[in-house]
């Protein structure tokens, strides 16, 4: 057995000469140390041997194994060796410390987009898309906004083709294609870019985000749209004690029309600079769907009600981590950005 041994030992100093990479040298420790290599299977063997033998071949076999092992170590050095030295001869240091990468993050209006869209997913709805380029008919005529109409002032708009063809001003567009493409009942939300030609304060910037929820059905209440809102506002927010209270507003749009506020989050509600020490923050717009703008898309307002609501994003992303000025979420500076 352990003239078999030194055979193995000389067969591996042949065939380490041949070869001069990592891969190679793997095989041949596979075949000569691995679970089924003539080493391994022989020296399990060993017990098999007379009781007067069985040490003397464990010491041999043992010494064989570690000699084994040490040319396939020294092999493996020789050939890291003399790759370094192939990059020294290119002129690369390869001591030389490495770039410090840095590691990316979504920006934090991605990550709250990503929440909204779960939150609503795990409230059901089904997340749908509309074109941030519109036309007026869908983004205003159809939703009771004539042209002239003094609603259209408070959303001051860029045209690219005068009173046709405009980047969306809300996500309520998307409202009016919903309700052409699909049949009640209906449970969508639309989060998306929306555009206005707004002087940039800390307040107002003139890009942003809002999502759109638009739910028809038979049966459809104020309860539902209060219970809705305050549980997604409650988990975008990460606050359980949020309070959502509503108020009269008015949008051609919606019959009521309300304005959603819920309790501040800096404070508790107990007033603070921040909610004007009224201890409520504005969240959005929402209201019943008008049964006239139902009726403009052929559905029957007599059989299908619903409820509709705009919040915009930023106002999410600057109450959660407590950001001033909006404007610090368009910059795009990095030192900013590096804090979500
Ligand atoms: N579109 C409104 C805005 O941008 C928000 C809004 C109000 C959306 C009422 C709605 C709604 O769906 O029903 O300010």
């Amino acid at each position: 057995m352990i003239t078999k041994l030194k055979q193995s030992l000389e067969n591996l100093v042949n065939e380490l000469e041949g070869i001069n990479t990592k891969e190679e040298l793997n095989d041949i420790k596979i075949k000569y140390l691995g679970r089924k290599s003539d080493l391994i299977v022989l020296l399990r063997s060993i017990k098999e041997l007379p009781e007067e033998e069985r040490a003397e071949a464990g010491r041999q076999g043992n010494q064989i194994k570690k000699s084994i092992e040490s040319l396939i170590e020294k092999k493996s050095i020789e050939i890291t060796n003399s790759k370094s030295k192939e990059y020294i001869n290119q002129g690369i240091d390869i001591t030389y410390p490495g770039k410090q990468m840095q590691l990316g993050k979504l920006h934090p209006i991605t990550q709250m987009y990503d929440e909204v869209v779960d939150v609503f997913r795990e409230l059901g709805f089904t997340i749908w898309e509309g074109p941030d380029i519109v036309d007026d008919w869908h983004c205003f005529e159809m939703l009771r906004m004539p042209k002239d109409h003094p609603a259209r002032d408070s959303q001051d708009t860029y045209y690219i083709e005068k009173d046709r063809i405009l980047p969306r001003t809300h996500t309520s567009a998307a409202q009016s294609r919903a309700m052409i493409q699909l049949e009640p009942p209906i449970k969508v939300l639309v989060p998306g870019r929306c555009y206005r030609n707004e002087k940039v304060d800390p307040r107002h910037t003139d890009q942003f985000y809002q999502f759109e929820g638009l739910v028809l059905d038979e049966n459809a209440s104020v309860k539902d749209l209060k219970a809705t809102l305050t549980e997604a506002f409650r988990r975008l927010l990460n606050n359980n004690d949020i309070e959502i209270r509503f108020r009269h507003n008015h949008f051609p749009y919606t019959e009521p029309s309300i304005e959603v506020d819920a309790t501040c989050i800096n404070c508790n509600g107990k007033g603070c600079p921040y909610c004007s020490k009224s201890g409520w923050i504005e969240l959005c717009g929402a209201g019943f769907v008008h049964p006239e703008v139902l009726e403009n898309f052929g559905i029957d307002s007599e059989k299908y009600q619903g409820y509709a609501f705009g919040p915009g994003i930023e106002r999410f992303v600057a109450l959660k981590h407590k950001i001033p000025d909006a404007r610090l979420m368009l910059e795009n500076d990095i030192r900013t950005l590096k804090q979500f």
